[in-house]
């Protein structure tokens, strides 16, 4: 039998990217042995390091080579020495172009807690062991994009604005992902005061006419950051805008115990992005000690949606194999370690529990 062969864009970026990439390709080549798949992989700069050589944090080159790939496999961008940088230059402003070039305009977040590390969380056991949620993001519309916008010496406004169109897309997308969890979808707005959630709130409510088996229910966003803390178990699918999903996913990060555990994908364009939820994290960069399992996670999602099932299953497996035999990099290191281990070794362990 012939190999299965995918071209993989790496964007491996700034502070601790490089390192936490290149554990999830060690794991992606050890599985890709003992299930015929093959890997070509291209390095591409964005954010801080492309600024550092083109003076650009989105060269031309990385959007052409991550179209021309089957998925793009994401570190993170960004540290304090590009804080100052004017806009067009910082290295945020460069992975939001390439969102948007890349037109992935879902950003999906599971949070599912190891049964390994409901200790880490720093929530009650019993109130986070279980959880298994999903924040579906907008990823290309909403404040973060949206016309007119300026900054003056007197003043400075953004606008928050949503189309029907880009409404009916992502509320799809969530619907389609609670068809195949547990039938519930959580809309988060804040149609109490905002009119672009109430146009939000109808939208979603004409959409989920196609989908009768799933139950909706509409959440103030600020009720819903409590509630994500009172009881995270109540939530299957959580459905929202691109500002209130950065901040509830950071949130959900921690019910589940440790922001280095959390994959993502950005999907609904011609290729998906897939990378951890944290940042490039520069206070640790170097040292051997970030954990690489939101990006090996991710890695794994890529491979889900690549329709690779068997590897995606392998590197989950892995993974909970791994905290089970109480590996834990340093992060983790007071939650039932038997070892600590570094960014290297924790990627060389899960490729070898993956590959049994
Ligand atoms: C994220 C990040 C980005 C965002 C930043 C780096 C622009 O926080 O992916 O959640 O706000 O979307
Ligand atoms: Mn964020």
């Amino acid at each position: 039998m012939s190999n299965k062969q995918y071209k993989i864009a790496l964007i491996k970026g700034d502070g601790i990217g490089p390192e936490i990439v290149d554990e999830a390709i060690k794991v992606l080549d050890a599985i890709a042995s003992v299930e015929n798949l093959e890997f070509e992989y291209d390095d591409y700069l964005m954010g801080g390091c492309a600024v550092d050589v083109f003076d650009n944090p989105l060269p031309a080159d990385t959007i052409s080579g991550a179209l021309n790939s089957d998925a793009i496999l994401f570190g993170a961008i960004g540290g304090p020495q590009y804080d100052s940088l004017p806009k067009e230059k910082r290295p945020e402003t460069g992975l939001l172009k390439m969102r948007k070039a890349l037109n992935v305009f879902a950003n999906i977040r599971p949070a599912v807690i190891f049964d390994e590390l409901t200790t880490a969380s720093p929530l009650k056991e019993e109130v986070v062991k279980g959880v298994n949620l999903v924040v579906v993001r907008e990823l290309t519309g909403g404040i973060y994009f949206g016309e007119p916008r300026e900054k003056n010496e007197s003043q400075a406004f953004n606008t928050m604005i949503y189309t029907r169109e880009e409404i009916e897309r992502i509320a799809k997308v969530a619907f389609e992902q609670a068809m195949k969890r547990d039938k519930k979808v959580t809309s988060v707005d804040k149609a109490n005061v905002l009119e672009v959630s109430q146009f939000w709130r109808e939208i979603v409510e004409e959409v989920s006419k196609n989908y009768p088996e799933v139950k909706l229910e509409h959440m103030y966003v600020d009720n819903a950051a409590m509630q994500l803390i009172r009881n995270p178990k109540q939530f299957d699918v959580i459905l929202t805008g691109n500002i209130f999903g950065d901040i509830l996913s950071d949130a959900a990060s921690m019910v589940v115990g440790s922001i280095g555990l959390l994959p993502s994908a950005s999907v609904g364009g011609k290729v998906g992005v897939y990378e951890p939820i944290h940042g490039s994290a520069p206070d640790i960069a170097g040292q051997g000690i970030a954990n690489p399992i939101a990006t090996i996670m991710s890695a794994s999602m890529m491979l889900r949606d690549l329709g690779e099932l068997s590897a995606a299953n392998r590197i989950e497996y892995g993974i909970r194999a791994v905290l089970k035999d109480g590996y834990r990099t340093k992060d983790l290191s007071s939650f039932d370690a038997k070892e600590v281990v570094s960014t290297s070794e924790m990627g060389s362990l899960i490729a070898e529990y993956a590959t049994k």
